[in-house]
């Protein structure tokens, strides 16, 4: 991380990177806003991106690429079977975490499929630091497994200074393997940077204490590192063991810890794609097969050629601490912002993005009335920032109909890594700061449209009474014109 002390005092995050390609943004006026999330339903992933503002929706293949990553696009090697493209991702790959073997996959969520396939029996378990919502669908509906979450109990904490809140609870999976046995878990699942909790890392020595438990057992352990970038920054700033340790260390030690690595590459190396990596011939063969079936050849797995050269560059970068330290030095700022003006904020600030509390921010609202979606509906009204919801509309409902009420309600700011200014950042935290002192205008949200499945992806939604108008009435009159 550069060291760059300031003469105010102050410490403020510095862009190690310059902007040399840019993209114009659009700011509408509060009224065309609410026109806008009206005709999306209240749904920030039905917005058009021409109404929104900022993007902080997610991560996931927004990314600013480097020159050296477009540069590399230019030698990509076009051919179906054979491409050079590919043996360079491999060596890339090879390098990083010294594993044997690639399987090219189009995302991460197809690389889960292949695992549920392959790993997943019927009635199988699947213990996990915590689930993301694709590796779920996976496991239950291709692999009719069953997952089970097995975090540190601080994981749920809103409020928290425990560094390491996607750690895995290790007498609860001795305690599991013990119930089950080998034969009855598929495998172990541990997620980098754990999504839906806010991002939050596990230490690398929790994960060699999994993977201690699962060599005894001979259970694989399988270790989405999707948000490896941010977990191993994480590691190196508050893991006593990682401080000397470089990188590239800390990443090859994780490996070492693991059967299986599996990735999103619209996350991890900045470029889009995905993929699997092992060690074991035997778990290569049983998995290689389906590759051509589901994926395309071999050597590209369904991913563009051009977007596996900028991977393999963006996977180098990846252990530059410059490089990755940028996401959560700008997450920690916004947090730190956030929690001096005491909008209720997931802490310790994560990676991926600032994570918004929604229960403790609309705390008048009922949880049937979705405060996360109100949430991301209002923010995107007053600023037109569109965040993600991620709680109660982001479950499926229960086979009786009724509502599964979720563990965290939160409202996702994304931080796409290198994309946003530290004045956009101040825009932000200013105009959310603003919400909270009038949160007592925000009403909660009803079904226009719920869709059985991944409901949140299409459902819409319309304001409980006329919230909406009201604060688009004090916007005015606390902003005047304003945009
Ligand atoms: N694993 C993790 C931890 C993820 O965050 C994601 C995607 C996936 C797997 C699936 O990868 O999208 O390439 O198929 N997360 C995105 C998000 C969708 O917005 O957080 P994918």
């Amino acid at each position: 991380m550069a060291n760059i002390k300031f003469f105010s005092g102050k410490t403020t995050p510095i862009e190690m990177h310059r902007v040399r390609i840019i993209q114009k943004l659009n700011l509408l006026p509060i009224e065309e806003r609410q026109a806008a999330i009206k005709r999306a339903g209240n749904n920030t992933f039905l917005l058009k991106n021409d109404d929104v503002f900022l993007d902080m929706l997610t991560d996931s293949g927004t990314n600013a690429m480097s020159n050296d990553q477009l540069a590399s696009m230019a030698q990509a090697d076009d051919s179906y079977a054979g491409s050079a493209t590919f043996y360079r991702l491999e060596k890339a790959l090879r390098h990083v975490f010294g594993m044997e073997y690639f399987l090219p996959a189009h995302q991460g969520r197809a690389a889960e499929h292949v695992l549920a396939r392959v790993f997943v029996k019927k009635g199988q378990i699947i213990p996990m630091n915590y689930h993301f919502t694709t590796a779920k669908a996976q496991i239950t509906a291709i692999g009719g497994g069953q997952i089970l979450e097995i975090p540190v109990k601080e994981a749920f904490d809103i409020e928290s200074t425990c560094p390491f809140k996607g750690n895995m609870d290790i007498d609860a999976l001795k305690q599991a393997v013990a119930k089950h046995g080998k034969e009855g878990i598929g495998f172990v699942r541990m997620e980098a940077g754990t999504n839906l909790i806010g991002g939050q890392p596990f230490s690398l020595q929790n994960l060699q204490e999994v993977s201690k438990v699962c060599r005894a057992n001979g259970i694989p352990l399988v270790h989405d590192i999707s948000l490896l970038s941010d977990n191993l920054y994480f590691c190196k700033q508050r893991e006593a063991a990682c401080k000397n340790m470089s990188i590239h260390e800390i990443a090859k030690a994780m490996a070492d810890a693991s059967d299986i690595l599996y990735f999103s590459g619209r996350k991890l190396g900045s470029a889009r794609g995905g993929g699997i990596c092992t060690n074991s011939k035997q778990h290569y063969l049983a998995m290689r097969e389906l590759i051509p079936l589901f994926e395309g050849f071999l050597t590209y797995g369904g991913m563009s050629v051009r977007e596996m050269e900028a991977l393999a560059v963006g996977l180098i970068e990846t252990l530059d601490e410059d490089v990755i330290s940028q996401g959560p030095q700008f997450i920690e700022f916004m947090v730190d912002e956030f929690v001096k003006h005491k909008v209720p904020v997931v802490t310790p600030a994560g990676g991926l993005g600032c994570h918004l509390d929604a229960r403790g921010f609309l705390s008048h609202l009922k949880p049937e009335e979705y405060p996360a979606g109100a949430l991301a509906s209002a923010v995107y009204l007053i600023s037109g920032v569109r965040g993600m919801e991620r709680g109660t509309l982001s479950e499926q409902r229960n086979e009786d109909g009724s509502e599964p009420i979720a563990q965290m309600e939160l409202l996702r700011l994304a931080l796409p890594r290198r994309v946003f200014t530290m004045s956009q950042i101040l825009y932000t935290v200013d105009r959310v700061n603003w919400l909270y002192q009038n949160r007592h205008l925000v009403g909660g949200l009803k079904w226009i449209e719920e869709p059985a499945i991944l409901r949140f992806f299409f459902g819409t939604l319309e304001p409980i009474g006329d919230w909406q108008e009201k604060l688009v009435a004090k916007f005015r009159k606390d902003f005047g014109d304003s945009l």
